[in-house]
């Protein structure tokens, strides 16, 4: 495992002898560990209780299922964001990693705010996500300080991983999803399809999806929509009939898990030196 670390940390120039540790907060730079697990929370706004996670900076990830959420995916989630005003876009990626999975990326635009599916093939800017949408419900807004975005996410319990195989968000399991955000402004925020540029910050948590699911559900989502349209051009007929279509669909093999880990030659030994650091820190192998 030694040898491993200072593999993955060969890119980093030392002149003296480091410890393994000190070699791998150098390689993991600002890759944050998993911190802390999701909490019960409920927007007074909205009368949504949610499971969140905040992470160290301050940026709040909340979201709520339907009571029968499940293994088979293919149910809508409230998910409800808040950041500080100069977290210039915040984001989940709801796999637990950047590529092949949805993300769902967030930003103020005056004193109201955008939610944009995106989804990402290799690390670099996001695309627009067509197999899904996100619809600001209430409790959607910006101010001096903070920005929050509450909103229905379809789509975003089942996609097609890398392998081309359906995954699905086990909406009864502790799932691990990961964040990313960045302090620089969006480059056109009254866009849904807006550039911006890398992250400052990314990291990851495990949500208790078990404890997010409510009866409540449907009253909530009714007592909370707004009559604008969806925030993207995309919510329509194309993504329903596309999720139908991949529930339909059997996976080709193994069990529906998310390959990413080949997109990126270094990304993997990371994470792999992650477990291992984390192991001796925390409870994150816990849940992995
Ligand atoms: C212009 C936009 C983006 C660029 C250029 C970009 C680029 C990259 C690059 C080069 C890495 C590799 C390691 C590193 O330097 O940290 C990475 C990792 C990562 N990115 Fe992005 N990224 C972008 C947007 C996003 C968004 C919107 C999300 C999530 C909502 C995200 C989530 C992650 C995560 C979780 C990782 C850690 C490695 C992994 O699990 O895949 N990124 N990104």
């Amino acid at each position: 495992m030694a040898s491993d670390i200072r593999a993955i940390a060969g890119a980093v120039k030392h002149r003296a002898p480091v410890s393994d540790r000190t070699l791998y907060m150098r390689a993991t730079k600002r890759i944050s560990p998993i911190a802390q697990d999701s909490v019960p929370t409920t927007d007074e706004e909205t009368g949504i209780s949610f499971q969140t996670y905040t992470s160290a900076e301050g940026v709040s990830f909340g979201l709520a299922l339907p009571a029968d959420a499940g293994a088979e995916g293919g149910y809508d989630i409230i998910v409800q964001i808040t950041a500080p005003i100069d977290i210039g876009w915040a984001g989940i990626a709801w796999g637990g990693a950047m590529v092949y999975n949805p993300l769902s990326v967030v930003w103020a635009n005056g004193e109201s705010v955008i939610a944009s599916p995106r989804t990402a093939y290799g690390y670099y800017q996001p695309e627009i996500y067509t197999d899904g949408s996100l619809e600001l419900l209430k409790g959607s807004s910006a101010n001096a300080t903070h920005y929050k975005v509450t909103a229905l996410a379809k789509g975003y319990s089942t996609w097609t991983d890398f392998d081309g195989n359906v995954a699905n968000l086990d909406g009864s399991a502790q799932v691990r999803f990961a964040y990313a955000y960045s302090t620089t402004p969006v480059d056109d925020p009254t866009s849904v399809e807006s550039t911006f540029s890398i992250h400052d910050s990314v990291g990851r948590w495990v949500h208790d999806l078990a404890a997010a699911r409510s009866e409540s559900f449907a009253d909530w989502v009714e007592a909370n929509t707004v009559t604008a349209p969806p925030s993207n051009g995309t919510a329509g007929g194309f993504a329903q009939q596309r999720q139908r279509a991949l529930r339909q669909r059997a996976p080709l093999s193994g069990n529906g898990t998310v390959a990413r880990e080949e997109r990126h030659p270094l990304i993997p030994q990371l994470r792999d030196s992650a477990k291992f650091i984390t192991r001796r820190q925390a409870n994150e192998t816990a849940h992995a």
